[in-house]
């Protein structure tokens, strides 16, 4: 069905077509009787499926990526698609529109998307006041923070202190976002200093209350390795729960599309992203002694590439160029395909 109307979801730009479809989607499940047959087309429960990560109880090692659902808008409607966990943000302290338009690009020959967003968004304390009237039903929510543009990186710590304590009561997990390539000079962050200053203020302010939320990285796939060794080290140091692997590249190697497509600039995301995102996972896994949670993404498509994914180390999964090209059927293909190969 989604094959059947994609060409003419593509003839429009990708970004308004992502507001449409969103946009219609929540109206279309306000109409009674739609929300049963979401349940029934799209949603797979099974015992098998559900995993226990992060001190918390899945229903299914499949998640939403973050960027998709930035302002927490369409929790209820994705949930329907029979998602284990969906992510929101990146949010930031303030509201911030994000780069001029078009900042998003579909490359169809090469199953892919440059996006340059730049965290368009409508502020923590909008976000935080959205989730805290959700009716929750026991989905798993995590909340990819990071800074507004105009904060220098000196400063980025105060930018994820406000997005941590505001969304603390609404989230399950969190997920420090230093890996966007499209705010400039975040992706310094993920140098060894400034990354432990932040990684440990927030782990401070996790064991002041009673309660803790798990932290996550959210890395770039543009690492080397000593870079990934780095990584390694300071999520031990830090006792932060995993890491997220990975964000959108800045690698333009081996695409099939015209460069007048290839050359915008922006993140990277979907199939040829995929080889790469595996390796980043299996490296990570393999020189951690699997020491810490890894969320992989990036270039799912098929249940086969998810299966890849977890293979390679990684426990959850996250899609969402994928989403976009095999329309939302694939949550369900790619849950069946793993039921096939799990015990
Ligand atoms: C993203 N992604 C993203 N990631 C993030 O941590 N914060 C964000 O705000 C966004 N925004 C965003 C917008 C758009 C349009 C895209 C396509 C992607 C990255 C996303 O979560 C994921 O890590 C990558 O896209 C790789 O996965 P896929 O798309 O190949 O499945």
């Amino acid at each position: 069905m989604y094959q059947l109307i994609k060409p003419l979801l593509f003839k429009f730009d990708p970004e308004n077509i992502h507001h449409f479809v969103t946009g219609g989607l929540r109206r279309a499940s306000r109409i009674w009787g739609v929300k049963p047959f979401l349940k029934n087309a799209f949603q797979l429960d099974d015992k098998r499926l559900e995993r226990e990560v992060l001190g918390l109880k899945f229903k299914n090692p499949l998640g939403l990526a973050a960027g998709f659902d930035k302002n927490a808008d369409f929790i209820e409607d994705l949930a329907g698609f029979g998602f284990g966990f969906i992510e929101i943000g990146t949010v930031t302290p303030l509201p911030q529109p994000g780069n001029e338009k078009p900042r998003m690009f579909r490359l169809p020959d090469d199953e892919a998307l440059i996006n340059r967003m730049g965290f368009n968004n409508q502020g923590v304390d909008v976000v935080a006041h959205r989730l805290r009237a959700l009716d929750r039903k026991g989905l798993i929510i995590g909340g990819n923070i990071g800074k507004n543009k105009q904060t220098p990186n000196e400063d980025a710590l105060g930018d994820y202190i406000k997005c941590f304590d505001q969304l603390f009561d609404v989230v399950d997990y969190f997920v420090v976002n230093v890996s966007s390539p499209n705010t400039p000079g975040l992706r310094e962050l993920q140098e060894k200093e400034p990354l432990k200053n932040i990684l440990n203020s927030l782990q401070h302010r996790n064991r002041k209350n009673d309660i803790s939320r798990p932290i996550l990285l959210k890395i770039a796939p543009d690492l080397s390795d000593s870079q990934l060794d780095n990584i390694i080290e300071i999520i031990k140091e830090t006792n932060i729960a995993g890491v997220i692997a990975t964000n959108t590249t800045i690698s333009r190697e081996g695409l099939l599309s015209p460069e007048s497509l290839s050359k915008e600039t922006g993140g990277l995301s979907g199939k040829p992203l995929r080889k790469r995102s595996t390796e980043v996972i299996r490296y990570l896994s393999e020189k951690s002694g699997k020491a810490f949670t890894i969320i992989g993404v990036g270039g799912i498509h098929s249940p086969e590439d998810a299966i890849e994914k977890l293979n390679a180390g990684a426990t959850l999964i996250q899609i969402y160029t994928g989403f976009v090209y095999e329309g939302p059927g694939l949550v369900k293909r790619i849950l069946k395909g793993i039921l096939k190969v799990v015990k």
